[in-house]
């Protein structure tokens, strides 16, 4: 791998907003306390504020994520400086060079809108503060595959390819980076990782909460926006990606990007889309909303390894549990040995991805002490503890700062996303609601019926 440069210092583009107040500061403060972070932060952002308001805003923010650890922060404070002003507006950019105040390697992180980018880009074009540096994009990238190439021609306009770090916290997160861990650094998986052994997979991403203040942001996304084009998307290449040629570098990338070339765009047929109750009611929501907070999907991969195997999804708000999970279902034994009803739960393996536990584990049967010959269904634990690490954020801005790109999302990456889910996006299919701290509308049921059933992830805290 070529050495690149290290970031010099880090531009909070959105420094008032909501990412950088709930994800950007807490990651911060916890990289300085491990000692992986020194470097001026300017946050920039249209309120009227100084560095004085910022680093108290950055304190309120740390303390409102239960991390406050004193001097880290007040390490942190040092290093947070302010620019005020429009991103349409030169004079900001000209506060901003001043403020940069020679950093040749600038990290950029837009914690902005999609729709503000382009004014970033020129403003830090004109006045030659692109070169050497590289930028951060929030997902959802793009609202569908035409807005998501403009974008990436935007961005292209000064930055080359892997300067651009296209971030999903997913791909930070320490049990998703176990899926291709524990797939590659072991032998007996492969045998069994492929049409020949397993039936289904499903991933289940249930959230009891609902969309609190984010109202006027989640009406123009939706779950399929939200989280599916990204997050579960990213889950399932995981998953299904044959073994890089390595960790670092484009090898993931280029894995990732095939199993997106496999998966067939989405059909009516393989969507189920619902809406809490009460949905409608939250603040800045419509009264007449369209907005699914809940999808149940089927993802069809045409690979050698995985015709015939369906890969289901659901992902929803108010759900009956928080929780994320990959439930990897095997076939049953050929034929029956034992004279016992069949097993209901044939053997499977499964991954708890949150919340905040790394859980593996494996479904078996075993034997029941006794005279007959009848067994039972075992989970054996490959590991199942608490996950007290790094979080998605501080990890990946550390890459970012590094400059690795390999858990970043590739421009062809992003745009095989968008085009599997753009059918069902341009043509929304029928919406079904559903109560909260239930498991979704009925109807995703038939979904996966002839399948089994959803699959309830196993909540421990
Ligand atoms: C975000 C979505 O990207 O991920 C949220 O916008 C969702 O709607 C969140 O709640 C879930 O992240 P995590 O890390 O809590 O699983």
């Amino acid at each position: 791998m070529t050495q690149k440069p290290t970031s010099d210092a880090l531009v909070l583009f959105g420094a008032s907003g909501d990412l950088a107040n709930k994800m950007l500061y807490p990651a911060l403060q916890a990289m300085v306390k491990r000692d992986h972070f020194d470097m001026p932060v300017i946050g920039v952002s249209r309120s009227e504020w100084d560095d004085a308001h910022l680093r108290d805003h950055a304190r309120d923010s740390v303390q409102q994520s239960h991390t406050m650890d004193k001097p880290a922060f007040d390490k942190l404070a040092g290093m947070l400086h302010y620019v005020p002003g429009d991103y349409r507006d030169p004079a900001t950019f000209d506060k901003l060079q001043q403020a940069l105040n020679g950093a040749k390697h600038p990290l950029y992180y837009l914690a902005i809108p999609p729709s503000t980018y382009s004014d970033v880009v020129k403003g830090l074009d004109r006045i030659g503060a692109t070169r050497g540096a590289r930028v951060v994009a929030e997902k959802p990238f793009g609202r569908d595959l035409a807005s998501a190439r403009s974008l990436n021609q935007t961005l292209h306009h000064v930055f080359e390819e892997d300067s651009i770090l296209r971030i999903d916290h997913y791909l930070g997160k320490e049990t998703v980076l176990n899926l291709p861990y524990f797939r590659f650094a072991n032998s007996f998986i492969e045998p069994i990782w492929n049409r020949n052994h397993i039936r289904s997979v499903q991933i289940t991403m249930a959230e009891t909460f609902g969309i609190g203040s984010r109202g006027k942001l989640y009406e123009s996304l939706g779950a399929i926006r939200d989280v599916v084009q990204n997050h579960m998307l990213q889950v399932v290449a995981m998953l299904a990606m044959e073994p890089p040629q390595g960790e670092h570098g484009e090898a993931f990338r280029d894995e990732k990007v095939k199993v997106f070339k496999s998966i067939r765009p989405l059909t009516a047929e393989d969507v189920v889309r619902g809406q809490y109750q009460g949905y409608r009611q939250e603040q800045d929501v419509a009264a007449d909303s369209d907005t699914e907070t809940f999808a149940a999907l089927r993802l069809h991969l045409d690979s050698w390894r995985w015709a015939g195997v369906p890969f289901f999804i659901r992902a929803g708000k108010r759900m009956a549990v928080t929780a994320t999970e990959v439930m990897v279902e095997l076939k049953r034994p050929p034929q029956k040995v034992f004279d016992e009803p069949r097993p209901r739960h044939p053997n499977h393996v499964r991954f708890q991805l949150g919340p905040d536990r790394v859980a593996i584990g494996i479904g078996v049967r075993a034997k029941r002490p006794g005279p007959a010959m009848v067994g039972e269904d075992m989970e054996l634990f490959v590991c199942d503890q608490k996950h007290e690490g790094m979080s998605a954020y501080e990890r990946l801005i550390g890459d970012a700062i590094r400059g690795d790109v390999s858990q970043f999302d590739r421009e062809d990456g992003v745009e095989e996303a968008w085009r599997i889910i753009e059918p069902v996006l341009k043509q929304p299919t029928s919406l079904y609601d559903y109560a909260a701290g239930s498991w979704g509308p009925a109807e995703a049921d038939a979904l996966i019926a002839h399948y089994g059933s959803w699959q309830a992830p196993r909540v421990k805290s």
